[in-house]
């Protein structure tokens, strides 16, 4: 028996539902929703009901404090595949990880799982059917009781979202700006949860990157500024003579599932990866003399977004032999092969979607 409620008004609003032919990225949302609301120490039923507004009391803690964290995962259909899931355990563990950092409750696994495979069914027919298209989802959770003493909320609610979406950047790579002086995570803090907060944080690097041609900003260490981190939202590789490098996973990186998913890949392909400190002198020096040849941004949504040159906030610019490079370019293929249902992915990654019963 399925642990989801489907209300009545579900059929109804996917009859009415089109789908545009111009779909961007996030703009277009699914007309049904899955939530689930925590209070007195516990979760209450999962509904899927249709997408609306939500109502909150002007003090609910999100709106003053914060406590609110996030996922995004992809449904796959192309070429008359699936829907498949992309590895949604993996991030329903992130969600969980992220939650005990901003102290919220742990959602059970079911819930995020389940959640995510029956609104991927419900909304089967709105999966745009061309390759890096998605039904991208949103499950997230936020601190909805009212009261404005700072301290964790005990009430919650968890809700999926979905939106049929085309690819996240428009252009095939991204100049990406170096952050010197803002910082995105400090040692002890929050960059490990996938928390708002973090993404409010990027914003105004992110306003003056833009007004610079920029359309990505790459963090440095909260402590010497010398060592490369991620890019909101994303991670970053590097090819350096020929090896996949990255930096290793600290208390101030988000743990990317495709970042995760390529070192799997590129190892099984042969590349050698490492995943170590890794400095921006090592990188722009890199550059400068030809031993790094490419670079490329890595997540859900980015999928792999090549890097055409890193900036500094004078203009000057490291630009990357290689931009559209034949490792990004083989890693890239073989990922999306793996997601839209090509090629056989390791055990587990791929999950297939069943129609609703
Ligand atoms: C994702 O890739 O799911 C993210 O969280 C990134 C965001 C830029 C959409």
């Amino acid at each position: 028996m399925s642990i989801i409620e489907v209300l009545p008004e579900v059929n109804e609003v996917l009859r009415k539902f089109e789908l545009p032919k111009e779909v961007g990225f996030g703009k277009i949302m699914a007309p049904i929703m899955i939530e689930a609301d925590y209070a007195d120490g516990k979760w209450g039923p999962l509904q899927l009901k249709a997408y609306g507004p939500i109502t909150l009391d002007p003090t609910a803690k999100v709106l003053h404090y914060a406590q609110e964290i996030f996922e995004g995962l992809k449904a796959y259909k192309t070429d008359g595949n699936g829907p498949f899931l992309f590895r949604p355990d993996e991030n329903a563990k992130r969600f969980n990880a992220s939650a005990r950092r901003m102290a919220m409750p742990d959602l059970p696994i079911e819930y995020f799982v389940e959640g995510s495979k029956t609104i991927t069914s419900y909304c089967s027919e709105f999966i745009p059917p061309n390759s890096g298209e998605t039904l991208y989802i949103r499950p997230f959770m936020f601190a909805t009781e009212g009261s404005l003493g700072i301290k964790p909320s005990e009430k919650f609610k968890f809700l999926i979202i979905a939106s049929p979406s085309g690819d996240y950047f428009k252009s095939g790579s991204v100049t990406v700006g170096i952050e010197r002086d803002a910082v995105r995570a400090t040692p002890g803090g929050v960059g490990m949860a996938k928390t708002g907060g973090n993404y409010a944080a990027s914003l105004l690097s992110a306003n003056q990157a833009i007004a610079k041609n920029c359309q990505q900003i790459l963090w440095l260490d909260a402590v010497n500024h010398s060592r490369i981190e991620e890019m909101s939202g994303m991670n970053f590789f590097a090819v350096i003579d020929g090896k996949l490098v990255t930096p290793e996973l600290t208390e101030t990186i988000l743990a990317g599932i495709t970042r995760k998913s390529i070192l799997e890949i590129a190892q099984s392909e042969g590349f050698e990866v490492i995943e170590k400190e890794l400095l921006i002198e090592e990188v722009i020096e890199g550059i400068k003399s030809g031993k790094c040849t490419e670079a490329f941004a890595c997540g859900t949504a980015a999928i792999i977004t090549p890097i055409n040159a890193l900036q500094e906030s004078d203009d000057t610019q490291y630009k990357l032999q290689n931009p559209e490079g034949p490792v990004a370019a083989k890693l890239r293929k073989t990922l999306l092969d793996i997601q839209e249902g090509r090629k056989e992915g390791p055990e587990g990654w791929v999950v297939k979607i069943n129609p609703p019963v």
